[in-house]
């Protein structure tokens, strides 16, 4: 039994502490936000925070991550700089498929709590790792920018 703190929430999850934390995440808790793209830490698409910090659940043991403070894409609008990057997700239109966006959100959102003016340089550097193979990248930088500014930032 491994013991998780997920979105705020205690839960025990009955897998072998190797188990991939996307894995435990989408199959055991039913938390399907997080997608599968890779499974080798190339895409970005299983990001989710822990500790705050951005991580490839897909690549994840959960016995790494016990106890650890873990948010996904369902509970990331639950701060201020995940709900304002959610509102300017909408607001510019950014997602065409959709299936990369979980993914590039909490990559952002780990960015803008780290550096809350970041410049091009340092969105494309964060974002680096996060392929979106519909090409929103404009539109992502665009957001992140929209965010960072409704957070009391621009550059
Ligand atoms: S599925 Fe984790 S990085 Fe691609
Ligand atoms: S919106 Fe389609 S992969 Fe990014």
């Amino acid at each position: 039994m491994v013991s998780l703190d997920i979105n705020g929430k205690h839960q025990n999850v009955d897998v072998p502490g190797e188990t991939p934390l996307l894995w435990t995440l989408r199959d055991e808790l039913g938390l399907t936000g997080s997608k599968f793209g890779c499974g080798m830490a190339l895409c970005g698409a299983c990001t989710v925070h822990v500790d705050g910090q951005a991580v490839r659940s897909c690549i994840t043991p959960i016995s790494a991550v016990e106890n650890r403070k873990i948010v996904t894409i369902e509970a990331v609008g639950g701060d201020p700089i995940g709900k304002a990057l959610q509102a300017a997700w909408v607001e510019l239109g950014v997602p065409q498929c959709g299936y990369c966006q979980a993914g590039q959100i909490m990559s952002a959102a780990a960015l803008l709590r780290r550096t809350p003016t970041p410049t091009d340089v340092q969105i494309d550097e964060a974002m680096d790792g996060n392929i979106c193979r519909c090409g929103t990248y404009t539109r992502i930088r665009a957001a992140i920018k929209q965010a960072a500014a409704k957070q009391g930032g621009t550059r």
